[in-house]
């Protein structure tokens, strides 16, 4: 007898600067999904933010076809996904499928930031990763840093500061920075991730210009001392009782891991395991666990360290909740060396979801007052 198939709902694109950074991951999910178990309907949502709906949906996103347009309420008793019809002035809008889950393959602003992941609890869907806190505090370098601190988790110097502070007086927030740090310094916009926006500054000059270009990208900013590291990562999976990968490393070519490194030469090599001794390589993956929870992460999280070349020190550098999932990407490909294949992890990934979906399930939402 066959198993009723679960209805899974595979977004993916998005308003994000990773929007094809997640196109990639996106194809690469779907087709090691185990169609006789998995139901899967693909929404893909455009660079503009509108949700377009069809087994084409990730050509829809990178060609010219026309996709009916796809619609999530956040009502919960109206589970359905919605398609909406243009073809009349009226709008007709048709519940299409009704979905048990979704996996929001998204990576950057609005999937990975705690946004989608609130209209998924508005809507009472089970859904793949971290909750709305565990994935906006993953996102934010700012309150990331602060959480980590807050948990006698080692993060490098930093300064934050604002483009209100930066416009007002530039030479303030310069001289405050360099009160604190020294350079090479890393200036990054708070919420982006793909390296987009971040500079490595080398004197006051360089430290200028990459605040000013920092707060083209974000509201908020942070300047971090800047090290010469060795870049690990570790693949973490679960809900509250998570377990690590074992680590790998990172060796860009390039003169640190920017955009063009991560996606345009992509030459950068990756090593598994990070040749790391015994001791370290415990300790990585016990901190990778400790961050994981401290922010509150589910289902999946990349954890990236920075290891000092010459102190050998270790600093967390920053979570991606919704990491690069391409069938070579650095965290399933962390979990194939642990003993964990590729479709195996988007199982586990589902089943997470739902249990996470069951754990929120019991929770009380109402108190009756008690009569006086
Ligand atoms: N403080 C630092 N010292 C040395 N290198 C850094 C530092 N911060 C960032 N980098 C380099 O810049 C890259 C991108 O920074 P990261 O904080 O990981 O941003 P993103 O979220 O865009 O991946 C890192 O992978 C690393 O190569
Ligand atoms: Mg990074």
């Amino acid at each position: 007898m066959s198993k009723k198939k679960l209805k899974v709902g595979l977004i993916f694109g998005g308003r994000s600067g990773e929007h094809e950074v997640s196109l990639n991951s996106a194809r690469s999910v779907y087709a090691a999904m185990d169609k006789n178990k998995y139901d899967v309907t693909l929404i893909g949502i455009s660079k503009t933010g509108q949700w377009l709906l069809s087994g084409d949906a990730i050509l829809a996103l990178t060609g010219e076809t026309d996709q009916p347009s796809a619609m999530l309420l956040p009502d919960p008793t109206e589970k359905a996904l919605l398609q909406v019809s243009a073809t009349d002035a009226s709008r007709s809008v048709t519940p299409i499928t009704e979905l048990d889950v979704v996996f929001p393959v998204m990576h950057g602003t609005f999937g990975e930031d705690g946004a989608i992941q609130g209209l998924f609890e508005m809507a009472d869907l089970a859904y793949v990763g971290s909750g709305v806190v565990g994935s906006a505090v993953g996102m934010d370098k700012t309150i990331f840093k602060a959480v980590m601190v807050a948990n006698n988790i080692p993060v490098l110097p930093y300064v934050s500061t604002t483009r209100t502070a930066i416009k007002a007086d530039i030479d303030a927030v310069m001289a405050q920075i360099t009160a604190t740090l020294q350079y090479p310094m890393f200036i990054k916009p708070a919420n982006l991730g793909s390296s987009v926006g971040i500079s490595k500054a080398d004197d006051a000059a360089a430290l200028r210009k990459g605040l000013l270009e920092a707060a083209r990208w974000d509201r908020r900013v942070v300047v971090e001392q800047g090290i010469d590291a060795r870049e690990v990562e570790v693949s973490v999976l679960g809900n509250d009782e998570p377990i690590a990968s074992i680590a790998g490393e990172i060796a860009p070519k390039r003169d640190f891991y920017d955009y063009e490194a991560k996606y345009v030469t992509d030459d950068s090599e990756l090593i598994i395991p990070a040749k790391l001794d015994a001791d370290q390589m415990d300790a990585i993956r016990a901190l990778a666990v400790d961050a994981y929870k401290a922010i509150d992460a589910a289902g999946l999280s990349r954890v990236d360290f920075l290891l000092d070349k010459e102190t050998g020190e270790l600093w967390i550098n920053e979570i991606n909740t919704l990491p690069g999932f391409t069938d070579i990407s650095m965290y399933p490909k962390l979990w194939g060396a642990t003993g964990i294949s590729y479709s195996d992890l988007i199982d586990k990934l589902i089943e997470f979801a739902l249990a996470r979906k069951q754990d929120r399930d019991v929770t009380v939402r109402s108190f009756d007052v008690p009569e006086a």
